[in-house]
């Protein structure tokens, strides 16, 4: 049966145990080119700096071809419609087509549409599954799992794809979640815990996972400047003192801003195994959507 990633409850739990077991293979270098002959084709309709390398260098990996499309010199500027061109690039026989858009649901829609797995690489606000999937996979690592442990997320929580999509896996692998971020950055669930102070978090958490502040999707400027923000949400070496904190964060960092200088040295800091371990799972996710089926 065809599948496709499009937000993390796609995967059952047993699937992602799989999947994350896998990743570890992959991580210690047990690969070859089961992708072999098959095509992987990269849409980004926005800016991406590790998702896109970091998909293709999966795919590469296992064997397979990997097309970019360009976006901005594509037929998508010439007022062709997104289903017409993924219709297009499905009739070159592709296994799977990754997709990241500034709109929540596309990937979804477009699933609709084609005979090749279609994998979310973020869309808007809504859903980033292999990010969350890479995070989950970095976090049992660090504490060997994530269920009964703490783990606060603190940023733009209401306009992170990241948050939402962490914030369901987490929670179904049985971690206790905290959102902390001012009131115009907290989401409405009501089932989470939500705290507006960054150190009544950090008395008893066990990782933070740090996002960026998405001035792109506010239609207004949210807090007078990113100064003021940094103020009460920065993690910095001086408020994590010696506890025993892991410190996630997806990037871009803003730097001095989201962390400071000297907590991004930090060894407890683990944003570059990130995006090290985010290859291996996109391996485990392209081989398990394009060969299970
Ligand atoms: C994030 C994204 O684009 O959703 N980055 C990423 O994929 N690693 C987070 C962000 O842009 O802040």
């Amino acid at each position: 049966m065809l599948r496709h990633l499009t937000d993390t409850r796609d995967f059952s739990k047993e699937e992602i145990k799989e999947i994350l077991l896998k990743a570890s293979q992959f991580l210690n270098g047990d690969y070859t080119d089961t992708l072999k002959k098959k095509l992987v084709i990269n849409i980004f309709f926005e800016n991406s700096t590790r998702t896109r390398s970091s998909f293709e260098v999966a795919a590469k990996r296992l064997g397979a071809e990997v097309v970019n499309l360009d976006v901005a010199t594509s037929s998508s500027t010439k007022g062709e419609t997104l289903s017409d061109t993924a219709t297009n690039l499905d009739a070159m026989g592709p296994s799977a087509i990754v997709i990241r858009h500034s709109n929540p649901g596309v990937p979804k829609i477009l699933s609709r549409y084609v005979k090749s797995s279609i994998v979310n690489g973020g869309d808007g606000a809504y859903a980033h599954p292999t990010q969350a999937l890479l995070d989950l996979f970095t976090l049992n690592k660090a504490l060997g799992s994530v269920e009964g442990k703490n783990i606060t997320i603190v940023g733009d929580i209401k306009n992170s794809r990241v948050a939402n999509s962490n914030i369901e896996l987490l929670q179904r692998f049985n971690a206790n979640v905290t959102l902390v971020a001012p009131v115009h950055f907290m989401p409405s669930y009501s089932n989470v815990r939500k705290l507006y102070k960054l150190e009544d978090a950090i008395k008893d958490t066990d990782a933070i996972i740090s996002l960026r502040t998405q001035t792109e999707r506010h239609q207004y400027p949210i807090y007078a400047s990113l100064k003021d923000y940094a103020l009460d949400y920065k993690i910095t070496k001086k408020l994590i003192g010696d506890k025993k904190i892991f410190l996630l964060h997806p990037g871009p960092v803003h730097r001095n801003i989201d962390i400071d200088d000297d907590m991004l040295e930090d060894e407890r800091t683990l944003v570059l195994k990130q995006v090290e371990n985010g290859v291996a799972v996109r391996m485990a996710v392209l081989e398990k959507l394009i060969l299970d089926r």
